[in-house]
């Protein structure tokens, strides 16, 4: 067997009112890095700049990190950093924010990268000469604050680029489920979608271990059992607290296993129509389910460990409860018509066959596959 690594933050601390914990700190400078007005409006970015004065660190907010964050936005933040010597990075917010974050660090630390340097896998220098990492997940669902992922776009070329450095793995991730309980029902949906997801494809994924299959059961249980009630409730702190702590215990499974076929094809249909990555993610994967079955004994596992009876149509009745569409055909947040689907289904799917993400899918499907499954999806026709 090879040597293989497992990483996870050093510390995760969580629970309702584990935002407190920035009061206790040891340092002298904070660059607090946040979205667009989601924390400033709900009181948390306010309050993160109390507690942190009261361990004695003064703060500065690099704010309006753009949903899908730019290479400008990292550059910039980057360079702020750099003019104020921050011994901590404090990011506040959705993935967005967090992923931002954690580029703007590296470039804190190695001013003379470009990101063109850092885009290989394995090119990023040590970080932690100048400051360490919290991450303060808003969302229940990247799990950014787990990962050693960061999602970076290049918007001249409208390219997506995954950095990945286990290096960037977090310090400390605070997981306080007040942040969360102000999403609404829609995003609670979608991102809780996007946590059933990571679960089942790193349990199935061909580089799951015994390190990772753990979080990715548990993970799915905390999201059958709690995910409709944080939908319907969303003030329901319960729910919310195990959400919360459901997304990051995904993030340890899949930073450490990756992912599979369903993010393969999430990552270019999202790319071509602009769907919601939760939302496409659980419309595709009952299909995925049922196309993967016959080339993994996971999911006979899992349903012996859940307890269910068909893991594909547990996440049928999930969506239905979630008010999401079955079929691409019935989703009206974006215009999904019909003409436009036919022309770009070839390129769709060549692409979504070499997305990295395919590589540890079980079975490995041809490209004819990866168009027969956007065409089920497409139409809601059952894969045997
Ligand atoms: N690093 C990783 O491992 C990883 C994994 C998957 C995806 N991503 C990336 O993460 C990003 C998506 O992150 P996301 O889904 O968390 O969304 P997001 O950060 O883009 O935020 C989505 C919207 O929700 C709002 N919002 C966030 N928290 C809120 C709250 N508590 N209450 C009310 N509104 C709130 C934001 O203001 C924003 O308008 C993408 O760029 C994606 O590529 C990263
Ligand atoms: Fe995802």
């Amino acid at each position: 067997m090879s040597i293989m690594r497992f990483s996870v933050p050093r510390e995760i601390i969580y629970g309702e009112d584990s935002l407190q914990h920035l009061s206790t700190l040891k340092g002298k400078k904070a660059a607090i890095v946040t979205g667009g007005s989601s924390m400033k409006k709900f009181g948390f970015l306010d309050k993160a700049v109390e507690l942190l004065k009261k361990a004695g660190i003064e703060s500065i907010i690099i704010d309006g990190v753009e949903p899908n964050p730019s290479v400008k936005t990292v550059v910039a933040g980057g360079k702020k950093m750099s003019e104020f010597s921050p011994d901590w990075i404090v990011a506040i917010g959705g993935g967005s924010a967090l992923d931002a974050a954690k580029v703007m660090w590296c470039f804190y630390e190695h001013p003379e990268l470009s990101f063109e340097d850092i885009i290989p896998v394995g090119s990023m220098p040590a970080l932690r000469t100048k400051a360490k990492m919290i991450c303060i997940p808003s969302t229940s669902g990247t799990a950014s604050e787990i990962t050693a992922f960061s999602v970076i776009t290049d918007t001249d070329n409208h390219i997506k680029y995954p950095i990945v450095a286990a290096d960037m793995v977090p310090d400390i991730a605070i997981l306080d489920p007040a942040l969360p309980a102000c999403m609404p029902p829609h995003i609670t949906a979608n991102t809780g979608m996007d946590v059933f997801c990571h679960s089942i494809e790193a349990f199935a994924s061909t580089a799951a271990t015994s390190f990772t299959d753990p979080y990715a059961i548990e993970a799915l249980r905390l999201v059958i059992q709690y995910l409709p009630v944080a939908y319907k409730d969303g003030k329901n702190m319960e729910a919310r607290t195990h959400m919360h702590n459901a997304s990051s215990l995904a993030g340890m499974a899949f930073t450490n296993a990756s992912l599979g076929l369903v993010h393969s094809l999430a990552h270019k249909i999202g790319g071509e129509f602009g769907v919601t990555h939760g939302l496409a993610n659980a419309i595709l994967m009952p299909y995925i389910i049922d196309f993967n079955r016959k080339f993994s004994d996971k999911y006979a596992l899992a349903e012996k460990q859940l307890e269910v009876h068909d893991i594909a149509e547990t996440v049928r009745e999930l969506n239905k409860k979630l008010d999401i569409p079955l079929c691409f055909k019935d989703c009206t947040e974006v215009d999904f018509n019909e003409e436009k689907f036919k022309s770009v289904l070839d390129r769709m799917s060549a692409n979504a066959h070499a997305d990295p993400c395919t590589l540890t899918n079980p079975g490995q499907p041809t490209v004819a596959d990866v168009k027969m499954i956007y065409e089920a999806a497409y139409y809601g026709t059952k894969i045997k």
